[in-house]
């Protein structure tokens, strides 16, 4: 039977799922903990990355080297991009992209990634689907499917995020989605990300992330624990 794996960036993010978690054994590699266990009787991989790209793609890799997973899920809060999305809202990935890739000197458009065809990862259709339904059965959460864009920045200003919107047709931006996306292309193996709002991007970000990541987290990980009851 498949295992599958799931990220998230920070305890807040993680720590609900391995509650509800059954015979977790844990493994340490590179740093990190993998909770090998069941949940919802599926067989489940769940680790905390860590912030950033490096810690998430190096996560991912060895989720699928070391575990052999077939599928990734990543869980967790993002700033809002795109205007009509408030605190609180969810983001399923439609696909995800590097937005402090620039080699814009040679030429390239930022986050086109030079000498390879592809820059904006793809998540997978069926993954895409199941969330939009567990995000359904919620009830009154609103829930958009739209580009993820990563980068090792906090972005934390109305200038930068208008940018990301005008500019990269983000829905929302956190710091993971993209590098675990790469990482699954390269591999062949399905992802896709799911982010709860926990602050605009903006001038307020500091405080809003400070605020809302805990109720922010929780909302993903409702969202994930009914796609595990479905899976
Ligand atoms: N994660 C949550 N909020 C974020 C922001 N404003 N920028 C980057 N990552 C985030």
């Amino acid at each position: 039977p498949e295992t599958i794996g799931i990220i998230g960036a920070m305890d807040e993010e993680v720590e609900l799922l391995l509650a509800g978690m059954q015979n977790a054994e844990t493994m340490d590699k590179a740093g990190i903990r993998y909770y090998k266990g069941t949940y919802h009787n599926r067989n489940v991989v769940v680790c905390k990355s860590g912030v950033g790209k490096v810690n998430a793609a190096v996560t991912t890799q060895v989720l699928i080297d070391a575990f052999g997973v077939s599928k990734v899920l990543f869980t967790g809060v993002a700033g809002a991009v795109h205007p009509e999305l408030n605190i609180g809202d969810i983001v399923i990935s439609s696909e995800c992209l590097q937005h402090d890739m620039d080699v814009t000197a040679l030429g390239y458009e930022r986050g086109v990634i030079p000498y390879q065809e592809v820059s904006a990862f793809q998540a997978d259709k069926d993954l895409m689907l199941l969330a939009q339904k567990a995000c359904g059965e919620l009830g009154e959460v609103n829930c958009r499917v739209g580009r993820v864009l990563s980068g090792d920045q906090f972005i934390a200003s109305v200038e930068q995020v208008s940018w990301l919107y005008e500019h990269m047709q983000g829905a929302c931006v956190e710091m993971e989605g993209a590098s675990v996306a790469q990482v699954c292309f390269m591999n062949g193996v399905p992802f896709v990300v799911i982010r709860s709002m926990s602050d605009k991007a903006d001038g307020s970000a500091h405080a809003n992330f400070a605020e809302f990541t805990v109720a922010s987290s929780r909302r993903s990980h409702a969202i994930l624990d009914s796609m595990l009851a479905q899976m």
